[in-house]
């Protein structure tokens, strides 16, 4: 794994959206993985600077998000799909045929998991993976306990989990119990992972996602094994990482190299 430690939530942003670019760039009909969350609003607002500013082509572009709350109302603020529009496809020329969202209102939610493990195998896989991570470890809604090898399904949230996202309703009741997400064997298959942390109340569960043994106790901490994950930290979640100065270090000399990798 290639941890990137940055200043701030700008800087971040700033780093993941050049890597998401060039790839829409280099390959226009790139399948993309998002995340929802206020981790990657920073970075989907800079995808909508970059289309409006310097013709970002969205056109072909096919995207999977990692998971959706089961039974929120489809035009529900809260739903994963009203996040994305609001944050990025109501913004660029996105073909919402091509726009993929786990349906949490699904009469069979066994068959809507299938079937969307299904959809993105039919798609080719995913190229890029965007990821964030909660307090508990969790990726996507990967949640403790959850197995390493799990495709997309329906979980129980914790209430770690409950609490966190509880600011975004009206009160902790009315955040849903359940959700459908893509599980971590899922997320392994993605060709690239670009996982990103920011502030201090995230620095434990970096810690031991990045150097922590690989356990399903933290989900995250799978990417370990993934071939390709580039984790852009900001300074505040990074705080507690042992081995800060060696990534700093790696950073700053890697340049001398650059041209040859
Ligand atoms: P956040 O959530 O980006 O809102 O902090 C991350 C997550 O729970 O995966």
């Amino acid at each position: 794994m290639q941890v990137i430690i940055v200043t701030d939530y700008e800087e971040m942003s700033d780093r993941a959206a050049g890597i998401v670019t060039e790839a829409v760039r280099r390959k226009p009909d790139v399948v993309l993985g998002l995340a929802t969350g206020s981790t990657p609003e920073g970075l989907y607002a800079k995808l909508v600077q970059a289309h409006k500013e310097d013709g970002l082509d969205f056109s072909r572009v096919v995207t999977f998000n990692l998971d959706e709350y089961v039974d929120l109302p489809p035009d529900h603020p809260q739903g994963y799909r009203y996040f994305m529009n609001e944050h990025l496809f109501n913004h660029v020329n996105i073909d919402v045929a091509n726009t993929h969202v786990p349906d949490g209102r699904a009469e069979c939610l066994s068959s809507q998991c299938e079937r969307y493990e299904q959809m993105i195998r039919d798609a080719g896989g995913i190229e890029l993976q965007v990821l964030g991570i909660g307090r508990d470890g969790h990726v996507a809604f990967n949640e403790p306990g959850t197995s390493l090898g799990s495709g997309t399904h329906i979980t129980a949230l914790t209430r770690e989990t409950i609490e966190d996202n509880s600011r975004f309703f009206d009160s902790p009741d009315d955040v849903p119990r359940f959700a459908i997400t893509m599980g971590i064997g899922s997320i392994l298959q993605a060709r690239r992972c670009i996982f990103m942390a920011t502030g201090a109340n995230k620095a434990d569960a970096v810690k031991a996602a990045l150097e922590g043994p690989v356990t399903a106790t933290v989900t995250a901490s799978a990417l370990q094994m993934h071939p390709d994950t580039v984790a852009i930290v900001d300074e505040a979640a990074a705080a507690k990482l042992d081995l800060l100065d060696f990534y700093r270090w790696q950073q700053d000399n890697w340049d001398r190299i650059a041209d040859r990798l």
